[in-house]
């Protein structure tokens, strides 16, 4: 029996008619939630996102300003743009889109940004509160996935969950939420020995390779949840690291791209300037 839908559009629009709640009751306090998004060089893929997310931020009713940074911004410049951000009370929330160019540094970067606005949760401080189970702001994507995966209404904990990939962004953190849930997980990356051994014991499967295609039918378990973070070009068309007609009669549960994951990154991210613009009025 093909696998059921998990379908983002319409979980993210859930999400997003939520946050528009919250975000109408902070404006009756005179409170307009902010988003600061810089912008780094003229990488196509972040211009479309970076679209996205100011969209996203229409919807809900934030406000949000996109700052743009020629290619070859120094290092100083970029971390004066944030410590502005930073100081500017309009703005809840700073993302700093990557990847940056390479002559930057990231890491140093992303320190600059105060925890509290770091709506990404890519600062050191906030990867710490997630890796011990502190509180702190969880990274959209893993977040979104995560809140895909508990819409299946299975009970995750004891679950073997694998995941493709060991990025910074999705990998680790993934690895990190889904050890919370009780999971049994194995992260997997680009050395790893016989991964569709690993792949084929996955109850939950989160493929983030930026591979076209890459998880095929035979490597997944049946019934397994298939959840696919990849956005790849192929032809001019977008396509997942799964290959979705194959996998889809195989698995019981599976995102679709577009119209998966991608749309639960933007609705996350919505959620974590929800939340840090409430923090600022709880602390008012
Ligand atoms: N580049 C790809 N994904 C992301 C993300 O979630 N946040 C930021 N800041 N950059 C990205």
């Amino acid at each position: 029996m093909a696998a059921k839908i998990l379908d983002g559009k319409t979980m993210s629009e859930e999400l997003k008619s939520n946050i528009a709640r919250r975000v109408a009751a902070m404006r009756e306090k005179g409170v307009i939630p902010g988003l600061a998004v810089i912008l780094a060089g003229d990488d196509p893929a972040s211009e479309i996102y970076v679209r996205n997310k100011g969209k996203g931020c229409e919807e809900v009713g934030m406000f949000s300003r996109t700052i743009r940074m020629g290619a070859d911004v120094s290092q100083e410049e970029l971390e004066a743009e944030i410590q502005r951000l930073n100081e500017d009370p309009a703005i809840h929330g700073i993302l700093v889109q990557l990847p940056l160019p390479g002559h930057l540094n990231e890491e140093a970067a992303l320190s600059r940004i105060l925890p509290e606005k770091d709506v990404d949760g890519f600062h050191l401080i906030n990867a710490g509160r997630l890796m011990t189970g502190a509180e702190g702001v969880i990274p959209c994507t893993p977040k979104g996935v995560l809140h895909m995966i508990r819409a299946t209404g299975e009970p995750l904990s004891g679950k073997e969950a694998v995941v493709i990939g060991r990025s910074n962004i999705v990998g680790k953190p993934m690895a990190m939420l889904l050890l919370r849930e009780n999971c049994t997980v194995t992260v997997c990356h680009s050395r790893t020995r016989n991964l569709a051994e690993h792949t084929r014991r996955a109850d939950i499967l989160v493929a983030a390779v930026g591979k076209a295609r890459f998880v095929t039918a035979d490597m997944v378990k049946p019934g397994a949840i298939v959840i696919d973070v990849g956005i790849n070009r192929v032809d001019g068309k977008v396509c997942g690291d799964v290959d979705f007609d194959a996998v889809r009669e195989r698995a019981g549960w599976i995102t679709p791209v577009p119209g998966g994951v991608g749309k639960m990154t933007i609705a996350m991210l919505l959620a974590n300037t929800a939340d840090a613009a409430e923090r600022t009025l709880r602390h008012a």
